[in-house]
């Protein structure tokens, strides 16, 4: 729902393809999803690294910053989560439109939420990442030794213990991370966005 009212839409003379042109490749969102510690930062900056030494114009958007700025009014209730998928989505969007590849590394737990942000940008520039890890997997490496807290009952809601994670039942790659190290996993996002035309082959 739009609040304000009497706003009008003002296009630019610089279109998305202009500035897509001058870069020469694509753009797209690169969504990254699954649990805490399943690996969504680490293999989304390798990627961004790999890109990057490309020639590949991109930006990150991670998590535990974005809610340092952005969204430092939101908590991990259902709710608040929703709003910081969605505000998430729309500087994306913005990002895709400005010629980026954007990497996004959020625990985004609910389907619908990720299914939102795939409709609010055209059908090929959402590109959803499940980076698959089990909770135990996940509990094993604990980062942040959030884990323990959460188990301790000193975090409350936390995904995987005390609040949910639904897995997405259409991703365009799945990303094992019992199975395949962070340069595998670089690798199989590269040959993705290679045989379907994002980035040049020769890149
Ligand atoms: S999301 O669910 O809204 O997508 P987001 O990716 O922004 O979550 O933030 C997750 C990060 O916040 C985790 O990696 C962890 O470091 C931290 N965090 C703190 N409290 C929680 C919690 N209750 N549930 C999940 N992550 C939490």
């Amino acid at each position: 729902m739009t609040k304000a009212k009497n706003i009008v839409w003002h296009e630019s003379e610089v279109t998305k393809r202009d500035r897509q042109e001058a870069k020469g490749h694509k753009s797209a969102i690169l969504w990254f999803t699954g649990l805490s510690g399943s690996g969504k930062s680490t293999i989304s900056a390798a990627l961004e690294t790999a890109l990057h030494s490309k020639g590949v114009h991109t930006y990150r958007l991670d998590g535990d910053n974005v809610r340092h700025g952005l969204n430092k009014n939101l908590g991990f209730s259902p709710d608040d989560r929703s709003e910081n998928i969605r505000r998430i989505g729309e500087v994306a969007k913005l990002m895709v439109d400005a010629g980026l590849f954007t990497l996004t590394a959020f625990i985004s737990p609910y389907q619908e939420d990720r299914d939102q942000v795939r409709e609010i940008v055209d059908a090929d520039e959402f590109i959803e990442v499940y980076v698959k890890a089990s909770l135990e997997t996940c509990e094993e490496r604990d980062p942040k030794g959030l884990y323990k807290k959460a188990r301790l009952g000193e975090i409350k809601d936390f995904t995987g213990i005390d609040a949910p994670y639904e897995e997405p039942v259409n991703a365009e790659i799945s990303i094992d991370t019992n199975q395949l190290s962070i340069e595998e996993s670089v690798e199989v996002i590269i040959s993705y966005l290679k045989e379907n035309n994002y980035i040049k082959k020769s890149q």
